[in-house]
């Protein structure tokens, strides 16, 4: 498959390297800042660095816009009326609105919420379409996305939800785990860099057992003897988990971009 990427930064690069490691993929890239092409072309074989966006789109099947949302519309005006409706344009702009990008192009237009874990060929890629678009060449776009991930189709108003879950997901679980590993080190029986350890070693264990087909369910099912001291530990979580869910959700919903953590780099 011929895939183009228009924008190389976090999420372009990383569906780029992902894309590049499917067997009789060949992928065309452009960045405004072309290093940063070149930097992922220099990493990983099948990749072409392409001058403009005008070039990828005549080069590729499936083309990717991953840059800012700015970005992304002068781009799909400039290059869309020329593209044929066998071409696919899809985007991880969420703010994207498809129907007015369908009157840019008469290629088939998508949106796609991909997530760091696609960086290991695994999760979930969220797919949004238009009501527009036909059962055909929906089925053969997630085709293409099964070869790094799992796609799941969202309605509209389910994005934002489903990307706390998948695209954010990864963020918050490993924070959870490092407050996690934090209090423990505080608690003084273990310092950080060993509950660390165990809690990784758990969570790769934990992820060995769900693809062997294990649910959450059957995993607590397994764990909590009635009595015991898992259900003592369980028993303070539900006492403090479901509002702190309610409040992430409610927080996100109502984002508006103000970093106020120390992280060094994240999702969203
Ligand atoms: N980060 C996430 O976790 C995440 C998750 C879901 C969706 N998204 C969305 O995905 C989009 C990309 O996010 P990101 O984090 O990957 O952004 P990013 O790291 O800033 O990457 C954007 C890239 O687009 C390039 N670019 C800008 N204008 C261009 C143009 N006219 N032609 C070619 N390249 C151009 C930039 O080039 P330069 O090198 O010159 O800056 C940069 O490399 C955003 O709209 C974001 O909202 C992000």
């Amino acid at each position: 498959m011929r895939i183009g990427v228009i924008g190389t930064g976090n999420m372009g690069g990383m569906l780029t390297t992902a894309f590049a490691r499917g067997p009789g993929n060949q992928l065309y890239i452009h960045n405004r800042t072309r290093s940063k092409a070149e930097e992922l072309a220099d990493r990983t074989p099948n990749i072409r660095v392409l001058d403009s966006a005008q070039e990828v789109a005549q080069y590729a099947e499936t083309i990717f816009i991953c840059t800012k949302s700015h970005d992304g519309n002068s781009i799909v005006q400039a290059i869309g009326p020329a593209l044929s409706s066998r071409q696919n344009v899809a985007t991880t702009i969420s703010t994207v609105k498809l129907a007015k990008w369908e009157s840019y192009t008469p290629a088939f237009v998508a949106k796609v919420i991909p997530s760091i874990v696609q960086t290991a060929l695994s999760g979930v890629i969220l797919v949004n379409y238009s009501p527009k678009s036909s059962k055909a060449r929906r089925d053969s776009f997630e085709q293409l996305l099964r070869s790094i991930a799992f796609p799941f189709v969202v309605d509209e108003h389910q994005v934002r939800t489903a990307s706390d879950l998948t695209s954010c997901g990864p963020a918050f679980v490993s924070y959870m785990l490092t407050e996690w590993a934090s209090v423990v080190d505080k608690i003084g029986n273990l310092d950080y860099a060993q509950a660390e350890l165990l809690l990784t070693q758990t969570f790769l264990g934990m992820a060995n057992l769900l693809k062997s087909g294990m649910t959450f369910s059957d995993i607590l099912a397994k764990v909590t003897i009635p009595g015991g001291v898992t259900e003592a530990g369980l028993v303070s979580m539900h006492e403090q988990l479901p509002q702190l869910f309610y409040e992430l959700h409610q927080a996100t919903s109502k984002h508006v971009h103000a970093p106020v953590l120390n992280l060094t780099s994240g999702q969203g």
